[in-house]
């Protein structure tokens, strides 16, 4: 722990160590930072494990919609503690300029939930943002109902893995995944994708692929890319018209474009249901509670999630390294020297299995 007291004028300040973002665009350094002091709403909690989501970094670089607008703030949307009595909580959205990527951080105590015994505090870190997309698109939004078709739009990274997954373990008898990288998307199997179809470069085709699925029926689309993939998806669904039961299409991230083309002719002459499902169109304190109850179902469901530990000290270094192969979660603990990007190890991901009966860590490459 790395806490001491400066003397400004009249006032004593605690610092801790915290990853701070000092201006727009600049990557988070390990600096000094005041150590807050909770309201009588708010919680103080000493910070464990915090992880580099997609929000994490588009909040730091300023690019999302629901960036702080001063400077300096800390890095961080959400992570695991302890409050001062010992208990072990999940907690999300603290407001800037304090963060999650630091020794302690407050937050309002209705965004923090307990955590069940056996999680983990680096895997609940990890999956809680990515896991939740899904969990509650399908749960809140979508009304997923067991015996139903799901199609995943962008399954190939940490949020869209878990969604197969999670599809699965709420009852959807088929899963069908899209993705740009044909390795990865085929691992996409052992987590229970029951078709998969790359994203090429051939639209044409791409597009008969998506009016075949959708002519059988699909109940759910869940999109993570937004963009082309999304105009092709929409297309192949009008397509089919309205033989098929009705299609609801939850919009939760634009990793391949913040816009589309879609003509009003598309929406009249199909059953599309189009919604999204994020930070304002579900209220925050209900996003937390979903979170809560996907930490608590995570071991049962035996949710995988590949990972990497990082002390918070070498945040500069490894937020720059950071790729989506594995999800970076920041952890409390002395300095040391950085190891730096270049060269790079071989990729090694550790892929936390969690089941029934027991938290075990294996390590292997999917
Ligand atoms: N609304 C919510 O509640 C919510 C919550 C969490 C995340 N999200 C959003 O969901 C998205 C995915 O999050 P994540 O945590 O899974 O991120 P991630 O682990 O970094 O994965 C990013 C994914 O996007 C794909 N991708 C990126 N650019 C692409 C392109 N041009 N064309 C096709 N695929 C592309 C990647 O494909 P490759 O594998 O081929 O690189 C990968 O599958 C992000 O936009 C994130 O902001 C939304």
């Amino acid at each position: 722990m790395c806490i001491m007291h400066i003397t400004s004028g009249l006032e004593s300040k605690t610092l801790m160590k915290a990853a701070l973002v000092r201006g727009a665009g600049q990557t988070p350094v390990y600096a000094d930072f005041p150590r807050p002091n909770p309201s009588a709403e708010e919680k103080l909690i000493k910070v464990t494990a915090a992880a580099l989501s997609p929000l994490t970094k588009g909040r730091a670089s300023g690019q999302h919609y629901s960036s702080a607008s001063h400077f300096p703030f800390v890095a961080g949307v959400d992570g695991v503690g302890r409050f001062a009595d010992g208990t072990r909580v999940y907690f999300a959205l603290p407001e800037p300029p304090n963060g999650a990527m630091a020794e302690f951080t407050v937050v309002s105590a209705d965004r923090c939930v307990p955590l069940p015994e056996d999680l983990e505090d680096v895997t609940a870190a990890a999956i809680a943002n990515p896991g939740m997309s899904s969990w509650v698109a399908y749960k809140r939004r979508a009304k997923l109902k067991a015996g139903e078709t799901v199609l995943i739009n962008g399954a190939t990274g940490a949020a869209g893995r878990l969604a197969v997954q999670i599809a699965k373990h709420l009852g959807a008898k088929k899963v069908i995944a899209t993705g740009r990288n044909p390795e990865s998307l085929r691992t996409l199997a052992s987590l229970g994708a029951d078709v998969t179809i790359a994203l090429g470069e051939d639209q044409a085709a791409l597009e008969s692929n998506f009016r075949k699925e959708f002519a059988s029926g699909i109940d759910v689309v869940i999109d993570y890319l937004w963009g082309k993939s999304a105009e092709v998806l929409l297309n192949a669904r009008a397509e089919v018209g309205g033989e098929v039961g009705p299609t609801r299409y939850v919009e939760v991230g634009a990793a391949s474009g913040a816009q589309i083309n879609l003509p009003g002719a598309l929406l009249r002459s199909s059953a599309i249901e189009l919604m999204g499902s994020g930070i304002g169109s579900v209220p925050s304190d209900c996003l937390v509670a979903y979170i809560g109850e996907l930490l608590q179902a995570t071991i049962a469901g035996g949710f995988k999630i590949a990972v990497k530990s990082v002390p918070l000290s070498e945040v500069e270094t490894a937020w720059s390294c950071d790729d989506n192969a594995t999800r970076s979660v920041f952890t409390c603990s002395k300095r040391r020297k950085s190891e730096g990007c270049s060269p790079r190890p071989a990729r090694r991901r550790r892929v936390v299995t969690l089941n029934t009966t027991s938290s075990l860590n294996k390590t292997e490459a999917l």
